[in-house]
């Protein structure tokens, strides 16, 4: 892969992320992405924040459920505490420097790159010639999401870290191939963070996910609060009380996930949750994560529920958010067609 270019870009910061408009969202997202957006949206950097509709369509959905997806994220965005005024929030499709970007960036990417790309191995799985092109070429349009705002830090589960990767790659090539070294910043990906990685309930080597087919393997942020008392009461255990360290959980990978989530929904570290819990079973550790859980998640469930009865509310804010994020993209855009060397 191209080293990155020597001069660095001196542009402004920004944050820019973005959740995909299909399925629901779950506990996962929540502290893997959306918690940690309203505490970067204290920062001073502009956050710009969307709902992927382009990524979400490179498999098959439902228009109509596209449209109700697409506000049922905004409504997350909002009742997570993001404040439509600091952030920018927009539907991908609103704004088409994405598009536009993402093929000049088709252009720059490499086959071998793209090749080495896991998620599109998990997606297509057995069906690969089956697959639409567009989920091959997913982690370039992601790459056009970011660069075009040349957002400098990118909050994400660590999920996505490969396709930062790949951002920083064609940035850097860009920069390079194109004689415009710091033109593109080579995006920063923010994966710190509590929970990273949050784990299905039902099994601690897999990744809690929208695709599971087992909905007991997720708290959904819709989830009523006995929905998720059950959910957490039935989550797989072992039968060890729990530890007074952390080494003490290496071998035990679901232990692991519910005391990560727990810190994580407290704002405490893990090692100060197993300083209360060290000695404590589950039989005493599962009621305290689904009251932690629930009084957590109640809130903006309801938020949700209710900007999701009002619509106009959502869409005012869209329509807002895209013409603040086109102001933004489109010069930027502009600039690398002329670097390019399309006629204007
Ligand atoms: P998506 O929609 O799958 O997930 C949205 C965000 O939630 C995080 N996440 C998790 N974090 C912790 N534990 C989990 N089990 C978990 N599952 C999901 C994801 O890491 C992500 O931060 N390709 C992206 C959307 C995207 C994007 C972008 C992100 C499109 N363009 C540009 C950042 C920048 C995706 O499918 O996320």
């Amino acid at each position: 892969m191209t080293e990155p270019t020597p001069a660095d870009y001196t542009g402004p910061r920004r944050i820019l992320s973005g959740i995909q408009a299909s399925g629901a969202l779950h506990l996962g997202n929540y502290l893997g992405a959306l918690k940690r957006f309203v505490a970067l949206q204290e920062q001073d950097a502009p956050c710009f924040l969307f709902v992927a509709d382009l990524h979400a369509i490179t498999v098959w959905q439902d228009p109509a459920v596209l449209t109700a997806q697409t506000r049922e994220i905004a409504a997350a965005y909002l009742a997570s505490g993001l404040d439509p005024k600091r952030s920018v929030i927009f539907p991908q499709s609103a704004v088409p420097a994405h598009a536009e970007l993402a093929w000049i960036f088709n252009c720059v990417a490499r086959l071998g790159w793209l090749d080495r790309m896991t998620q599109f191995k998990e997606k297509s799985g057995k069906h690969k010639e089956r697959s639409s092109v567009g989920l091959y070429t997913y982690p370039v349009l992601q790459a056009a999401d970011i660069l075009v705002y040349k957002a400098t830090g990118v909050p994400t589960g660590e999920d996505q870290k490969q396709h930062l990767e790949l951002t920083r790659d064609i940035a850097a090539k860009f920069n390079n191939d194109f004689g415009v070294p710091g033109f593109f910043p080579l995006p920063e990906p923010l994966t710190q963070g509590p929970a990273p990685r949050v784990m299905s309930l039902r099994d601690g080597a897999a990744k809690m996910s929208k695709s599971d087919p087992s909905d007991q393997s997720r708290i959904n942020l819709m989830d009523d609060a006995d929905t998720i008392a059950a959910k957490v009461r039935k989550a797989k255990t072992d039968p060890e009380p729990l530890p007074e360290t952390l080494e003490g959980l290496d071998a035990r990978p679901e232990a692991r996930n519910l005391v990560a989530i727990y810190a994580a929904l407290a704002d405490l570290s893990r090692e100060q949750v197993l300083a209360q819990f060290a000695g404590q079973g589950f039989g005493a550790f599962k009621p305290r994560l689904a009251e932690l859980a629930v009084e957590s998640l109640a809130p903006v469930t309801a938020e949700m529920r209710r900007l999701m009865a009002a619509p106009d509310e959502i869409d005012r804010v869209l329509r807002d958010g895209a013409e603040r994020a086109a102001e933004i993209a489109d010069p930027i855009v502009a600039e690398t067609k002329r670097i390019v060397g399309f006629w204007r």
